[in-house]
């Protein structure tokens, strides 16, 4: 049975606006560090360059890997950090995340751990692809029917499908072995619904935008740096990267399309241990 979605009153002929945010690994204690950059910090320099900027979003996307600890105090720091930017926030979680204890200490005014969202001309679907004490991801057969179910109750609306883990490998042999297992099915089911436009993640600590071609289109392919520690792109083995932390914004058209860039914190401020050997 579908659950009611969380509604947004914007016309359906108008652009929506999202922010997303992605990994930043908080702890309980605000002074930690994950690999030499502290995620707090970090994070709430990313904010600050959201705020700056001034876009009018409508809402947020935290797509997984709130926590590093597992903590309540984590959940907690990462809803007071968001506060000032005023914006309703949707989460869904990552392999670092305790689900449990995720949806009881994501609290707070608008947080929604809600699974469907629908504004203007667009639903966008909060997809599940952890694996209980695994890094790597699946998308279950009841996250399926959940896609199929809310495409079927809203027939003429975009949709874009969100989730943690990369459905594709991007090329990091390291980080390809806790990728999305069952991706390319998941591609090709999804592939078969004209209104599934999009997919977004994050999981990989890097920028990626890609496109899958089907018989009745292109699905846009988006994967966000995190707001900590980036991973080397391409790097066959376990490699940081010295680039920024970062968040990307996205403009939903109303006619299917998806205006997207993503954007870092100014500097080099943030410099993660390069000598670390793994994550
Ligand atoms: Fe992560």
């Amino acid at each position: 049975m579908l659950k009611e979605a969380i509604s947004y009153p914007i016309n359906r002929n108008e652009s929506i606006r999202l922010v997303q945010v992605t990994d930043p690994h908080l702890f309980a204690d605000p002074e930690a560090q994950l690999l030499g950059v502290n995620t707090a910090h970090s994070l709430a320099a990313v904010l600050n360059t959201i705020q700056a900027i001034d876009y009018p979003a409508d809402f947020m996307l935290a797509t997984g890997d709130i926590s590093q600890d597992y903590s309540s105090e984590s959940y907690q720091n990462f809803v007071k950090a968001i506060a000032p930017l005023q914006l309703p926030c949707h989460y869904l979680p990552g392999n670092h995340d305790d689900p449990r204890i995720m949806h009881l200490h994501m609290q707070g005014p608008k947080i929604y751990g809600d699974r469907r969202i629908l504004a203007g001309n667009w639903q966008i679907i909060m997809l599940d692809s952890t694996v209980r004490g695994k890094p790597g991801g699946n998308m279950a057969e009841d996250e399926m029917l959940l896609i199929e179910a809310a495409v079927a109750a809203e027939p003429d609306k975009n949709t874009l499908l969100v989730m943690h883990h990369n459905p594709i490998q991007v090329d990091c042999k390291w980080l390809d072995q806790h990728s999305m297992d069952n991706g390319s099915d998941f591609l090709a089911r999804v592939g078969q619904l004209p209104q599934v436009k999009g997919l977004l993640w994050g999981h990989v600590h890097q920028s990626l935008d890609s496109t899958y071609s089907t018989e009745l289109g292109q699905l846009q392919l988006m994967a966000t740096p995190s707001t900590c520690i980036q991973f080397k792109p391409k790097s066959p083995y376990f490699a940081l990267d010295a680039k920024q932390p970062g968040y990307r914004l996205l403009e939903l058209k109303a006619d299917g399309s998806i205006l997207t860039n993503v954007y870092r914190v100014p500097g080099n401020k943030f410099a993660p241990d390069h000598e670390s050997k793994g994550y």
